[in-house]
């Protein structure tokens, strides 16, 4: 079916000017755009959004990083999009991550690793309502 994910362009990938780079491939995985917007997150606004890892060791270091320069967020609309976006990213740590995926081309470390993408239906539901409003959405 036809779904929805949501995106995130981490800031490594836009302090290195690869908003195009990582957007070419997640089309060319057959992911279609249907809203982004380039923005400064707010560390209340990382806090909430990773408010799952809060007690990891690595929380306050990952909202840092997150907030420490501008972010795309996306929606994407595809065939089984949490998959194909989960797919094309590859691995949460570029070491392990395949040939041919987002993170294994541009990720620079496990926290570095250019790109977030929803692990379930459900997380991208939420996280979609997190950054867009239901009109800046457009299929
Ligand atoms: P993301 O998909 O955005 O979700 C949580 C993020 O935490 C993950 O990608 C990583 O970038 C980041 N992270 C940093 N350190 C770790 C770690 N040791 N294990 C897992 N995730 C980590």
């Amino acid at each position: 079916a036809v779904t929805r994910t949501f995106s995130i362009i981490k800031p490594d990938a836009t302090r290195r000017n690869l908003t195009g780079g990582v957007t070419k491939m997640l089309e060319d995985a057959g992911l279609r755009v249907v809203a982004s917007k380039r923005i400064q997150m707010t560390k209340e606004q990382a806090e909430g959004f990773y408010a799952v890892h809060s007690e990891r060791p690595f929380f306050n270091d990952l909202v840092s990083f997150m907030i420490s320069g501008p972010v795309v967020v996306q929606v994407l609309e595809g065939e089984d999009a949490v998959k194909a976006n989960r797919d094309i990213m590859g691995a949460t740590n570029p070491a392990d991550a395949a040939e041919g995926t987002i993170r294994k081309t541009y990720a620079e470390s496990i926290e570095a690793n250019s790109v977030h993408g929803s692990d379930s239906d459900e997380n991208a539901k939420i996280e979609i309502d997190y950054f867009f409003k239901p009109e800046e959405i457009v299929g």
